[in-house]
């Protein structure tokens, strides 16, 4: 599959919210990443379905939600009429996955894991017959800007295997201290959605930064 590039809107100044929102739409990124962190499973606090409402009416891209939330399957109506097109939560924060994931695709979304540098790939064995995306974190979730955990490489790799002996083939995203840096070592390493927030939106030009980013 080719990759495709999700800015990180955590990363966006909020005072022009919609101007970040067109640098968006003027690139080749075809997702929208947004991280709703709830300061329990997460220490810090973000935004809700207002905010994922505000950037639905203004961009036709996907809406990719991040959801770093204790007992996420609350908000999962409520983000699919704000206008999420993906949810993905934690394992670490979901008890009963299966159901969760479940109630997404019910819902007419996709629905993902995403797992913290700490939890073994090798846990996502008998979830995914189910999931649509499976995200690997690769900083602590939380905050932008922090640095890429190296390991990560490592994690893409054994996914990888894990999917081919499964015979399944979800979308692969990573997260967290992704830029051009990096960008082609971790599709090599099997990544096909990169998330990246400060990259982008610090960059001199983020809709030639994108560009760049594919074509690595
Ligand atoms: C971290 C978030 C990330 C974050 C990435 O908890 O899940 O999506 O916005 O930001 P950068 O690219 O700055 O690490
Ligand atoms: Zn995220």
């Amino acid at each position: 599959m080719k990759p495709i590039i999700a800015p990180s809107i955590l990363a966006a100044d909020f005072s022009i919210l919609s101007k970040e929102v067109d640098i968006i739409n003027k690139s080749r990124a075809e997702w929208v990443h947004i991280d709703v962190m709830d300061g329990a499973f997460v220490p810090n606090i973000t935004f809700g379905s207002k905010v994922i409402k505000t950037i639905k009416g203004l961009t036709d891209k996907i809406l990719d939600v991040h959801m770093m939330v204790e007992k996420p399957e609350r908000y999962f109506e409520d983000f699919k009429n704000a206008g999420a097109d993906i949810i993905t939560v934690h394992l670490e924060a979901s008890p009963n996955l299966h159901r969760s994931l479940q109630k997404i695709k019910d819902l007419g979304m996709k629905a993902g894991v995403a797992i913290n540098p700490h939890t073994n790939v090798l846990l996502l064995e008998d979830i995914l017959n189910i999931a649509d995306l499976i995200l690997i974190m690769s900083v602590n979730p939380g905050f932008g800007g922090q640095s890429f955990i190296e390991r990560t490489y490592e994690k893409l790799k054994t996914l990888n295997k894990l999917l081919k002996v499964r015979n399944v083939n979800p979308y692969v995203e990573v997260d967290g201290g992704v830029g051009l840096n990096n960008a082609k070592k971790l599709m090599d390493a099997g990544a096909n959605i990169l998330v990246s927030g400060s990259a982008v939106f610090k960059a001199e030009n983020p809709v030639e930064y994108i560009g760049k980013m594919l074509d690595v």
